[in-house]
Order: C-alpha cells, then sequence, then structure tokens
C-alpha cells in the first residue's frame, strides 16, 4: 500500500464537555478509521466515530508513562502508514501542554501528511464554565499559562518576579501537586496573601467541583478538598468574580477578598 496514503488529524478534544467539541473535530472523529485517544477524552467523544474504527487509549495517568511518546508517535506513523485515517484525540488543546507538537514533528520527518484542529483549553472552558473572564478591565491585562509540574518531576524553574504580577491572570496547568510551592514562591515575590485562587476539577464535566480560596490559604484547602479528576488553578483578581457572576456559593469570601485585594 503507497505509505502516503494515511492522514493524521491531531485533534483538540476540548475540555470535557461534548458540547466543546469544534465542528472541524467532529467531521474529522465522523470519518476516521483510528482513533488514538487520551484518559481526559470522555467517552461521549469516542462514541462519535464510526463503530468500525479501531480505538486506541495512550493515556498517561500523573507520574505514569504507560507508553512512552516515542513509541506514540510510531503508532501513529505505522497507522498512517497502513492508509488509515488516523484521529489522534487530546483533551483540551493539542498545542497546550498537550505535546502535540512533538508528535507534528515525528510525522513531519516521517513524511506524513498531518493536519492539526485547535480545542478548547482546560483554562477558557474552566472559565466560561464557572462565569470567570481571565482578563478584566482594571483587573488583569494579561493571562499567562504556566505549568505546574516539569518532566522528571524537576523543580519549577520559573521567572517568580515576573510570574507575581497583579494585574496578571496565572492558570495553572497540572498543579494540584505544586501548588503549595507555587503559592509560596508568588507570596515571597510580594502578591497579596489575599489573592484570589479559584480551583476547578473536572471542569465542562458532569464532575465539576470548584474552590475559591487565598494564595495563602490555597494548598491546605486544595488538599483538604481531596479532589478528583484533572485540577486548574486560576490565580488572580479575576478568580474573586466567580461569585459575583458565577454560582459560587461563598460570595460572601468573595466579596471579602475582593475588597482585600483592590
Ligand atoms: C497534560 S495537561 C493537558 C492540557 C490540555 N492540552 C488543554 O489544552 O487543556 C492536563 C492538565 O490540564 C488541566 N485540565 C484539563 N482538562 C481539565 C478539566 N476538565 N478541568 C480542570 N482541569 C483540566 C489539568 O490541570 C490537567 O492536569
Amino acid at each position: 500500500m503507497d505509505e502516503f496514503l494515511g492522514y493524521v488529524y491531531l485533534v483538540g478534544a476540548g475540555p470535557g464537555d461534548p458540547d466543546l467539541l469544534t465542528l472541524k473535530a467532529l467531521r474529522a472523529i465522523e470519518a476516521a478509521d483510528a482513533l488514538v485517544y487520551d484518559r481526559l477524552v470522555a467517552p461521549e467523544i469516542l462514541d462519535l466515530a464510526p463503530r468500525g474504527a479501531a480505538r486506541i487509549c495512550v493515556g498517561k495517568r500523573p507520574k505514569h508513562h504507560p507508553i512512552p511518546q516515542e513509541d506514540i508517535n510510531l503508532l501513529l506513523i505505522r497507522l498512517a502508514r497502513s492508509g488509515r485515517k488516523v484521529v489522534r484525540l487530546k483533551g483540551g488543546d493539542p498545542l497546550i501542554f498537550g505535546r502535540g507538537s512533538e508528535e507534528a514533528m515525528a510525522l513531519k520527518k516521517s513524511g506524513i501528511a498531518f493536519e492539526i484542529i485547535p480545542g478548547i483549553t482546560a483554562a477558557q472552558g474552566c472559565a466560561a464554565a464557572l462565569k470567570t473572564p481571565l482578563t478584566h478591565r482594571g483587573l488583569a491585562s494579561s493571562v499567562r499559562y504556566i505549568t505546574g509540574h516539569c518532566r522528571h518531576d524537576q523543580d519549577l524553574d520559573f521567572d517568580w518576579a515576573g510570574l507575581a504580577d497583579p494585574e496578571t491572570t496565572l492558570v495553572v496547568y497540572m498543579g494540584l501537586a505544586n501548588i503549595g510551592e507555587i503559592c509560596r514562591r508568588l507570596l515571597a515575590q510580594g502578591l497579596p496573601a489575599a489573592t484570589p485562587v479559584l480551583a476547578v476539577s473536572n471542569g465542562t464535566k458532569r464532575g465539576q467541583h470548584s474552590l475559591l480560596t487565598t494564595l495563602s490559604d490555597a494548598a491546605a484547602d486544595a488538599r483538604a478538598e481531596a479532589f478528583g479528576g484533572p485540577v486548574l488553578f486560576i490565580i488572580g483578581r479575576v478568580a474573586a468574580l466567580a461569585a459575583e457572576l458565577g454560582n459560587l456559593e461563598d460570595y460572601a469570601l468573595a466579596k471579602k477578598i475582593a475588597l482585600a485585594v483592590s
């Protein structure tokens, strides 16, 4: 078979709610011969593929790498070379903390045609689900996405002085294990202890759960909450709006926080 017949779509499946898929992603999934998917992709999204499509889970659990990245790359190449239309489904957006670019490089090197279909990243999905803006006039003029977990569990080596900007919203992906360290570093650089922190687990999914806290209490509160599922932290003054615009019950706490950082 002609080795260039196959094609790979690197597709963002969004943060969980299947209704947040793009139409382009839906069309690619509906036409797929093979789905190679991550653990965070909702079963309802996998069900959109044709019955006969192969479904291969290459999911990674935190601190576990059941299938090394190189093997996932080789799998995509092998499936494409067998003439299949392959959909590589990743949670959120494939190019935000998703290793989509590593897979794209491997495909390019092997001469496999591919396309990237963006998805709604967890930051946007969770922010919208909690009716919390990531920027807001007078509160935050920029937003930064950072990872709370580095390769091989190395230390978080960030420009902490640059990150501790009261006008910037920080969105921390994969930060549950290191949220204490992250908050400590930001406090040490002068961010107020009352800076609001919104923690969201399973954002946009049925088990969505959120917690509004502060920079000084976030680590203890997150530990006490014993979150299940992926957790995202939104740190910054905008987080206090979650109570005003959204459904958080602790409106009084939000008001107190908002006053303290205004
Ligand atoms: C490996 S990163 C993948 C990010 C993904 N590519 C994206 O654009 O959203 C996984 C991290 O994303 C965050 N995340 C993904 N989906 C989430 C959700 N539904 N609710 C909360 N956090 C989520 C969590 O911080 C999780 O540890």
